[in-house]
This record gives C-alpha cells, sequence and structure tokens, in this order.
C-alpha cells in the first residue's frame, strides 16, 4: 500500500491509472478505523479495481466548541489495517496542504438538507464537509466513492452535491455496521467510559421499539416521538437533542411514518459524548 501526502502526489497517480483504464473506488474518512471503514473498503474494493482511502480530521467541519483537539487519532495502527483491507493508496494530507494559504473558496449545500437535524445543532459543519469532500474528490478523482449510511444526512448532501456540481463520480451508501449489542461503530465512542455504554444503547434501542410500534400498526410521527423521547430519557445520563422522523430523500419531516421514513437521532451521553444513530422504520436498514 502506497501513503502519499500531497495533493499533487494524489492527482498523478490516480491520473496514471485512468491512462491505464483502471477503476478508482474511494472513501474518505478522518482515521481511528473501526469494522464500519473497514467495511466501506471492501465494498471500494469489490467495485472497483483500485482503492484509495482518505485520512483527514478536517478542521473545517468541527465547531469552535467541538473536539478537534481530541479527536482519536492513530496513524500507524490504521495503516496497518488498511493495508490489510487491501488499500492501494493511502491519502493523509496535511491540514497545509489541503488549506493552501488564503483559501477562501468553501461549497455550501444550501437549504434543508443542510439546516436540518445535524444543521441545526452544529452550524457550518456540513459546509466543512462538503468542502472538504469536493477537494477530495478534485485531488483523487474517482469513479465512485462509498458513503456510510451511518451519517445519512451527510450521504444525503453529498448525493445532492455530486449531482449539482457534475462530478461525476458514483455514490454508494453503505449499511451501518454496528458492534454486537447494537450501538452504532463510531470513531467517537472511544470517548465512552464504561458508565455511559448503557445509555449510548438507548439510541439503537429506540431504532427497535419504533419499528415494534410501527410494525404493531401506530404511523403517527408525533406519538411515536413521545414514546422514542420517554424511552430514552429513562436511561440515565442521556439528553435528547433531537429526534425525528424524516422522509430519506429530503430529510423533511413526516406525519405519518411510511416506507421512506427514517427515524434519525441525536443524543448527548452524561453531558459529554454526542452520538447520532438512524435506522427505517418499516424496511430494515
Ligand atoms: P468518518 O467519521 O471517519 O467516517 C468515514 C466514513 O465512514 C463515512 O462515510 C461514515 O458514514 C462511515 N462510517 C462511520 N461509521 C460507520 C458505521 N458504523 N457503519 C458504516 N459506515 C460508517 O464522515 C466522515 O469521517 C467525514 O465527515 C468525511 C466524509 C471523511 C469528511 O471529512
Amino acid at each position: 500500500m502506497k501513503i502519499l501526502r500531497t495533493p499533487q502526489e494524489m492527482t498523478a497517480w490516480s491520473t496514471e491509472q485512468a491512462v491505464l483504464n483502471k477503476t478508482i473506488g474511494f472513501v474518505p474518512t478522518m482515521g481511528f478505523f473501526h469494522d464500519g471503514h473497514l467495511a466501506l473498503m471492501q465494498r471500494a474494493r469489490e467495485l472497483a479495481d483500485l482503492v484509495v482511502v482518505s485520512l483527514f480530521v478536517n478542521p473545517t467541519q468541527f465547531g469552535p466548541q467541538e473536539d478537534l483537539a481530541a479527536y482519536p487519532r492513530h496513524f500507524d495502527h490504521d495503516q496497518e489495517l488498511a493495508a490489510s483491507a487491501g488499500v492501494d493508496v493511502l491519502f493523509a494530507p496535511t491540514s497545509e496542504e489541503m488549506y493552501p494559504p488564503g483559501a477562501t473558496t468553501t461549497v455550501t449545500v444550501k437549504g434543508d438538507l443542510s439546516n436540518r437535524l445535524c444543521g441545526a445543532s452544529r452550524p457550518g459543519h456540513f459546509a466543512g464537509v462538503a468542502t472538504v469532500v469536493t477537494k477530495l474528490f478534485n485531488i483523487v478523482r474517482p469513479d465512485l466513492a462509498v458513503f456510510g449510511k451511518k451519517d445519512f444526512q451527510q450521504l444525503a448532501i453529498i448525493r445532492r452535491m455530486t449531482l449539482d456540481l457534475h462530478f461525476g463520480v458514483e455514490i454508494i451508501g453503505h449499511p451501518t455496521v454496528r458492534e454486537k449489542d447494537g450501538l452504532a461503530m463510531s470513531s467517537r465512542n472511544a470517548y465512552l467510559e464504561d458508565e455511559d455504554r448503557e445509555a449510548a444503547l438507548s439510541l439503537s434501542r429506540s431504532l427497535e421499539l419504533a419499528r415494534t410500534m410501527v410494525a404493531n400498526g401506530e404511523r403517527d410521527a408525533p406519538s411515536l416521538t413521545v414514546a422514542v423521547k420517554q424511552f430514552i430519557l429513562s436511561f440515565s445520563g442521556t439528553a435528547v437533542d433531537y429526534i425525528s422522523f424524516v422522509d430519506q430523500f429530503t430529510l423533511a419531516p413526516v406525519a405519518e411514518v411510511n416506507k421512506d421514513t427514517v427515524l434519525a437521532l441525536a443524543v448527548k451521553i452524561n453531558d459529554r459524548v454526542r452520538l447520532i444513530d438512524n435506522g427505517f422504520v418499516i424496511t430494515k436498514s
């Protein structure tokens, strides 16, 4: 596996592969790999001739009060995991390379897609994501890119941006990979202490609760929201950021749930760790 550090080296490599008619599958990440990241890499491996993974903790998607400095990093271990997943290139640039001095260009996917849910709690976050993914697409020049459905709002925004800006990159959404107990894997789970673990399970258990209620005939989103809220708050140490039944494409809240409805959740655990999760309420995902 090659490790490339500059955009110039990365683009030169991709250009060589394009001449050889090799397709490139791309997985953007912020590192501290877990089985969710590795599943995305394996998916890219199946779909393309070559796999590029980027590892860049993108400063512009963190708010001023957020965890940029504390974000978990473990480059050597990540390098080993990526190599064993059959990755061809690990692209790990510095901030200075990604944001040249004086950089002032940003990409914003306007409107509800960016403003709702995590966009409401994390102003500027999705502009940071859209900007860095645009840069990465321009540098890596992939044929396809794989993103996790765990961050389904991010996935919806990247799909919109890819269409709007004619990137010509096929966007693949990959199902959420979970721990045995149901907790969605996340690099931020590293922040969870033993005493946070039970409260952290309130998210995946809420998805199960909502599915059971819907299977038993409940369709009214406000009633389901009340039930989910009560359930989450029954775990000690939880504070709800949002509970929303939304359309999977527009992210607009729905009054009655249907097969396109996703329950989206953000919960703060013991006032320290903010976790998100989501899933369809009718077809399991
Ligand atoms: P990061 O949180 O490192 O996630 C990288 C990719 O892994 C994203 O597509 C995310 O949705 C996916 N992922 C994370 N946990 C997952 C899980 N449990 N199951 C399946 N996929 C999972 O998302 C980012 O980084 C950044 O915002 C990025 C897109 C790299 C832009 O900086």
